[in-house]
């Protein structure tokens, strides 16, 4: 199993849903862990939970679209922990429904909040990182990038961005002993997609979509997580592992 003793992580998104899921398995690792959000009573939980079972774990409530946000959250973890080895780019929004319908604003907030959030927080933890000569960052795609997908325009080029993002930052830190990968999940039940799933038809629709014909759970994540955030992943940069039963490859 990896362990991660001794090592610090920020995930970005974890007040919440798979998140707040890989932030657990992070801190269960060994990791001393930094969550943020902008929802600060779901931090402040996570880290009476973390703490109550003996890990470590800090809340920074921070809009990952504002660059000062990304700065003070990386701040405030070298103060807590005095380092950064893993950067979980987790926060993510969605917005459904067909283009002609959809505002430029609300365009511009998915963008924002899945790629420009991505690429301040990886530029805030970047001169950490290269300074000590390792460091994991793991952003967290989607299948929705790999697949034409209806009213999902905005989401699936922000998460196409994440992509091509993840393997030009592995390109520009390999030599930094740094390695940036992707996790692509496909669906997983979390407040992301409530929606869709208290709509037993569409649910049925996308159950059918899917080759493995269910939802995966989030420790089907987690292993891959820790993965990425250990050593078994030295060698390995650049690369988006799609986790979705099989939904993009049919
Ligand atoms: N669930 C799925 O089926 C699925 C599939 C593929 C990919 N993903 C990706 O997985 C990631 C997590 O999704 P999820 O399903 O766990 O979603 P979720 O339950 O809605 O949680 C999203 C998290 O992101 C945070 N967040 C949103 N906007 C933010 C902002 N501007 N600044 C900081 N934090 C922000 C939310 O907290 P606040 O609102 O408090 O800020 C929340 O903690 C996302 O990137 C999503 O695209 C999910």
């Amino acid at each position: 199993m990896t362990t991660l003793e001794g090592k610090v992580a920020i995930v970005t998104g974890a007040g919440r849903g798979l998140g707040r899921s890989m932030a657990r398995a992070l801190a269960g690792a060994g990791a001393a862990v930094t969550v943020a959000a902008r929802t600060g009573g779901e931090l402040d939980s996570f880290v009476e939970q973390t703490t109550a079972s003996g890990g470590r774990a800090l809340a920074v409530p921070a809009d990952v679209t504002d660059e000062s946000a990304a700065s003070r959250m990386v701040e405030a973890t070298i103060a807590e922990f005095g380092r950064i080895d893993v950067l979980v780019n987790n926060s993510g929004i969605v917005a459904s429904g067909p283009l002609v319908d959809q505002s430029a604003a609300e365009w511009d907030r998915v963008i924002a909040t899945n790629l420009r959030g991505t690429y301040l927080a990886t530029k805030a933890v970047g001169g950490h990182l290269i300074a000590q000569r390792s460091g994991k960052v793991v952003n967290i795609a989607s299948n929705f990038a790999l697949q034409g997908v209806a009213g999902h325009a905005a989401y699936s080029a922000s998460k196409a961005g994440v992509i091509a993002f993840t393997r030009s930052m592995a390109v520009e830190w390999a030599r930094h002993g740094i390695q940036v990968n992707a996790l692509a999940p496909g669906y997983f039940a979390t407040a992301l997609n409530a929606e869709l799933r208290a709509d037993p038809e569409a649910l049925a629709k996308v159950t059918r979509a899917i080759p493995a014909r269910r939802m995966g759970e989030p420790d089907e994540l987690e292993s891959w997580l820790l993965l990425l955030s250990g050593s078994a992943s030295d060698f390995m940069t650049g690369e988006t592992i799609v986790i979705d039963g099989g939904q993009s490859v049919r």
